[in-house]
């Protein structure tokens, strides 16, 4: 008998607080096993702890592990997942840009999204979730800066283009390195969900996420099961075939997805104003076909003209990213 196995056996068992199932919920976080004792030793999130709910679901467990499976014994630590205090539980629509290959303009994309919102009268939140590969400080031009806390304990966003931010990199020491793993990584995660003062009236959270299809995404499917999934790819077919990757990950983790971006789509010869498509191209279409999807913008290859890497309206790209908020918002 494996874990793996024995999670497989869990998973079906339901959440009486929520009347979820343990892996609707990804609620197993670890098991083990001891071979001396032959006991099974479970950490498992749930919604409350410590009443009746937690009781039945002891039994439950126990049942499975030892009449089912035949070990000596069960041990399992509740967590309480503090799902009330998450802006998870508000009505805020998140959107998860994400992307199976790294440099295609995932956090490009996601601050100009966050931005044209933010033009478009909404209140935007931005978390930058890409804990190795942090880059929305720079693109929003952000110094470097220690987060601090209000009255109560939680962390203060920073604020840039009138978006809120949080991101990795304010908790990092400039110029190093990132070595978080595992537990730190999720906690660092749930931080950015609970522990952070965002505005109550946040219409829009954007999640940069790390490119591939890690734990990061594990997290934010516990964290934020209703998200909504932007896949990101270049017009090469290299870069497509890891982003419907990242897509059907979405999709196994049952976050919707909107659509693909195909970032630096095409390049504008200033010669003759035609378009010169040197990346290749199909890269979106093939991605989007994979995925049963469609392609929501495609956007060239363009230094902007007012900032690092934002684009405003009065450019062509700008209107580009007006043009995919406006089709969020007619979803709203
Ligand atoms: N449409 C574009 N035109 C010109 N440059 C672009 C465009 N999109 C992105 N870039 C540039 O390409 C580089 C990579 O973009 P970005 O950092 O957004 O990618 P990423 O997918 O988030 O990368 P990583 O995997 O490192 O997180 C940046 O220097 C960015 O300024
Ligand atoms: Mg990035």
């Amino acid at each position: 008998m494996t874990t793996k196995e024995i999670k497989e056996k869990l998973e079906v068992l339901v959440d009486p607080a929520t009347n979820k199932t343990l892996g609707e919920t990804a609620a197993i976080k670890h098991v083990g096993i001891d071979p001396e004792k032959k006991i099974v030793i479970l950490i498992i999130a749930i919604a409350k702890t410590g009443g009746d709910e937690e009781k039945q679901l002891r039994r439950e467990i126990a049942k499975i592990c030892k009449l089912d499976l035949g070990f000596n014994g069960v041990k399992v630590q509740f967590e309480e997942k503090r799902k009330i205090e998450s802006i998870a539980n508000r009505n805020i629509k998140f959107i998860i840009v994400s992307s199976g290959k790294g440099g295609v303009g995932k956090s490009t994309v996601a601050c100009n999204l966050a931005y044209a919102l933010k033009r478009k009268n909404r209140k935007v939140g931005l978390i930058d979730a890409d804990i190795y590969g942090s880059s929305v400080p720079q693109i929003l031009e952000m110094k470097h800066q220690y987060p601090s806390a209000n009255a109560q304990g939680k962390i203060i966003p920073f604020e840039a283009f009138g978006i809120e931010v949080m991101s990795t990199a304010f908790f990092a020491e400039p110029g190093k390195p990132v070595i978080w793993r595992g537990a730190m990584l999720n906690s660092m995660m749930n931080n950015f969900f609970y522990e952070v003062n965002w505005s109550p009236d946040l219409d829009y959270m954007v999640i940069d996420s790390p490119p591939g299809t890690g734990d990061i995404a594990l997290d934010l499917r516990t964290i934020v099961p209703d998200a909504e999934v932007i896949i990101v790819t270049t017009p090469h077919l290299a870069a497509s075939n890891v982003a419907t990757k990242a897509g059907v990950a979405a999709r196994q983790l049952k976050h919707n997805i909107i659509g693909v971006v195909e970032n630096m789509s095409y390049y504008i010869n200033p010669v003759n104003g035609q378009k010169d498509f040197i990346f290749g191209s199909g890269g979106g279409d093939k991605v989007a076909m994979e995925l049963d999807s469609e392609v929501i913008a495609q956007i060239p290859i363009n230094q902007p003209k007012h900032h690092l890497s934002l684009y405003e309206s009065d450019e062509e790209v700008g209107k580009i990213y007006d043009d995919l908020a406006a089709l969020l918002i007619i979803q709203e």
